[in-house]
């Protein structure tokens, strides 16, 4: 497995453009699968997930063409287009689904489309248990049959879903794009209550519209959605991805460096502008994007809560610490979201960093400096949190198992050498294991 090697220490300075939301474009393109004609999907980010799910679609007879690539100012979105002229197989295999959750993505809309679906369970995780039984409570309340056998979801209906009332007990971003892509071709009116208002869902649910979908309250926690006979085909564009900027953003405070971040939009990540700016940082919006100065700033402990959109995302909650790690004074970081998302804190500890964890909260005390060290990374966000503290750590840091990382951020070590990061790629050479 591949490694990232970094000497760290060195300020960034530069620009790095930010790509298509990765989370966004998992749920896009399963709405594929809810029209014969053609979707087409610009500013796809190349990462392992999006592969992931092209496999899945293409094993259910989804056609693809990569149809050329924007160039969008440094970053190359591709454009992509897929059309479920026939589905030819309503099974997502274990094979795939175990390897990325947002495999689950296709139930809805095979459901929608084709009366019924199988579809492996995902099972747990790194970060948690992560079960999938509000997606299965918001597909029965539309009239769906729900079986669990042999490990797989086995949903069926007679005729066409009906629309019905989902409440959801707890915010779910996977479980309401689901609802939202069923709901889309049942028959008659859904309410979603306590939708998810991550953007991510906002862009699928746009994508939707673009589709022919009848859909009210996008961007709010109650959607209404009239389910309509038959969508049709649409040319859409991915949003910019929110956690690749506040990522890199991160990496500009944390290395006390200077960064514009283009492509990206600051009104996806308010809240982490909000905390990062009490931090000591200066972010300003730009033309292009965003631009975060923490050249001359002593970077404060901030407490923070991970919590559904708009609040804090559970997704920077391990780049967060890497940055707390480094400031004066202490922090509080409280997970709400994943029951096992403190994965990273050993880690973290290896290279100097001062965690006490208690239940869902951390505190963290600042050091002058961290220590480069040999660590491993357990999921995506653990990851690119070790390689934030590399490179504000004196000396070498080796992150192993790098694979998570590739699943959702591309070219990172390019971007960050470009801005004057040292920081190479390791490529393994031993034999497969
Ligand atoms: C999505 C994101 C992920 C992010 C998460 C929370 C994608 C591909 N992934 O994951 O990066 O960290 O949102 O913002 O978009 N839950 C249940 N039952 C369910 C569904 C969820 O108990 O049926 C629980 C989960 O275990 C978790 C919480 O609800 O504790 C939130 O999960 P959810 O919002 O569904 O996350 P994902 O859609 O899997």
């Amino acid at each position: 497995m591949d490694k990232i090697r970094i000497i760290g220490g060195t300020p960034l300075k530069g620009t790095i453009t930010i790509g298509g939301a990765k989370n966004a474009a998992l749920a896009l393109m399963p709405a594929c699968l809810l029209t014969d004609e053609t979707l087409t999907l610009c500013n796809l980010p190349h990462l392992v997930d999006i592969t992931t799910m092209a496999h899945l679609l293409g094993q259910h007879g989804v056609a693809m063409s990569m149809n050329g690539a924007a160039d969008n100012g440094g970053h190359t979105g591709r454009v992509l287009e897929l059309t479920a002229g026939e589905i030819t197989n309503t099974t997502a295999p274990y094979d795939l689904v175990r390897r990325m959750r947002a495999s689950v993505l296709v139930l809805g809309p095979l459901l929608a489309r084709c009366g019924r679906a199988r579809v492996s369970l995902p099972g747990g995780c790194a970060i948690g248990t992560r079960p999938v039984d509000l997606h299965l409570k918001a597909l029965e309340a539309l009239g769906a049959r729900i079986d669990l056998r042999e490990g797989y979801i086995a949903a069926e209906v007679t005729g066409r879903l009906r629309g019905g009332q989902i409440i959801f007990p707890q915010v779910t971003v996977g479980g309401t794009e689901n609802a939202l892509m069923a709901a889309a071709l049942a028959e008659g009116e859904t309410v979603i209550v306590n939708a998810a208002r991550e953007p991510e869902v906002s862009d699928l649910a746009n994508c939707l519209v673009a589709m022919g979908a009848d859909i009210a309250g996008i961007g709010t926690g109650t959607l209404r959605i009239r389910g309509v006979d038959r969508l049709h085909g649409a040319v859409y564009s991915v949003l910019p991805d929110r956690i690749e900027t506040a990522t890199y953003a991160l990496a500009a405070a944390i290395t006390r460096g200077n960064l514009e971040l283009v492509g990206t939009r600051a009104d996806l990540l308010e809240s982490v502008i909000k905390l990062l700016t009490e931090a000591g940082a200066r972010v300003t919006t730009t033309e292009r994007g965003l631009r975060v100065d923490a050249e001359t700033d002593a970077i404060v402990g901030v407490d923070i809560m991970t919590e559904p959109y708009p609040g804090f995302p559970t997704d920077m909650q391990a780049q967060w610490m890497a940055l707390m790690a480094t400031a004066a004074g202490a922090s509080m970081i409280t997970e709400t979201i994943f029951e096992n998302r403190f994965m990273h804190v050993p880690e973290l500890a290896r290279m100097g960093a001062r965690v006490n964890v208690h239940g869902a909260s951390a505190i963290v005390r600042g050091v002058p400096r961290l220590s480069g060290a040999p660590v491993m990374a357990t999921d995506l966000r653990a990851s690119v949190s070790l390689i934030l503290a590399g490179l504000a750590a004196e000396g070498e840091t080796v992150v192993n198992r790098v694979y998570h990382l590739d699943r959702g951020y591309e070219r990172v070590e390019a971007k960050l050498a470009a801005c004057g990061a040292v920081i190479e790629r390791v490529k393994d050479t031993s034999p497969a294991e």
